[in-house]
């Protein structure tokens, strides 16, 4: 039977493509993708990419990450609303403003950024190695963008320098709340609590642990515990049950990012099909956001 699997999997062999997915991509794109990780799994793995074409099933700014990395190459996003609003809460005007008030404060931007930020941007860092990246800095002042709450997790362990946080936030994390939490923690009194540091300061305490969801991933898998409250993206449950199989995970409700969820198997064969939607970036600016990728990935990780 020719199934649309097949299909995908037939023209990217044709067209000489792979696929990358981010963890919370919808099970049938995890399914089909050659590599799944997080946004520093993905930057690493698109420096490597030999094939001519990535296609990218996250949201924006993770494929403009890949393209920025290996501009040689053609950088597919297989749905054009599939975006992340957070990356939207910071424009490049606000932060210039903000920069000549504080010359001497370095710019350190979460990678859930436009490539016209990072253009504006001295280090970016992931949720994989922001506490890394902070404490590596000689600087006393940083300006962080533009994720509030997890500048607020960075400065749990770097207390020695004055952060400048941007307003922005995850709508998804920000709708985890303590009492859904508590809700699954009454139901599975022996479960480890793994949240990301999107979450607001108030989750972040009641969780055992805040990690990437490739961290979340990790230590779900080498953790003695058998059953697990999960504070991120629900689509990461199935990859997770697969590298953990025999443990259990119970997953918020309110945790979906309808955005990363756009990306459908036909978009993924119509992208490939017809080589749509191409990440363009003019050459300058890919010159200019990719020093501070790569010094993000120069850092490695932390969890
Ligand atoms: P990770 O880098 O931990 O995968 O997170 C990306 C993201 O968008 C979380 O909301
Ligand atoms: Fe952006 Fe939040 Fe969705 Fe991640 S979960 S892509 S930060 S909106």
């Amino acid at each position: 039977m020719n199934t649309l699997q097949d299909e995908i999997l037939r023209l990217k062999k044709d067209k000489n493509a792979v696929i990358l997915g981010h963890n919370y991509q919808r099970k049938e794109v995890q399914e089909i993708s050659d590599f799944l990780g997080d946004s520093y799994g993905l930057s690493v793995k698109a420096t490597k990419v030999e094939s001519d074409i990535i296609v990218f099933c996250g949201v924006d700014f993770m494929a403009e990450s890949a393209k920025i990395l290996n501009p040689g190459k053609t950088v597919l996003l297989p749905n054009v609303k599939s975006v992340c609003p957070m990356a939207a809460m910071v424009d490049v005007d606000p932060l210039k403003a903000l920069k000549a008030k504080n010359p001497d404060a370095p710019v350190v931007s979460y990678v859930n950024t436009s490539a016209a930020v990072k253009a504006e941007t001295d280090i970016c860092c992931t949720s994989a190695n922001a506490v890394k990246i902070v404490k590596s800095l000689p600087n006393e002042k940083i300006i962080f963008v533009p994720d509030t709450n997890l500048g607020l997790y960075v400065k749990r362990f770097v207390k020695d320098k004055e952060m400048i946080l941007w307003p922005g936030y995850c709508p998804t994390h920000v709708n985890i709340k303590v009492e859904d939490l508590k809700a699954l923690k009454a139901e599975h009194p022996n479960a480890e609590v793994f949240v990301h540091p999107e979450c607001t300061p108030e989750v972040i305490d009641f969780a055992d642990f805040a990690y990437s969801t490739e961290g979340i991933i990790r230590h779900s898998v080498s953790s003695p515990k058998r059953e697990f409250i999960i504070g991120t993206e629900t689509n990461m449950i199935h990859r997770l049950r697969k590298e953990a199989p025999g443990k259990e995970f119970f997953g918020v409700e309110a945790a979906t990012c309808p955005n990363m969820r756009e990306i459908s198997l036909e978009d993924v064969r119509d992208a490939l099909l017809k080589t749509q939607h191409k990440i363009e970036l003019s050459n300058e600016l890919i010159a200019r956001a990719r020093i501070p990728l790569e010094r993000m990935i120069e850092a490695g990780r932390q969890d």
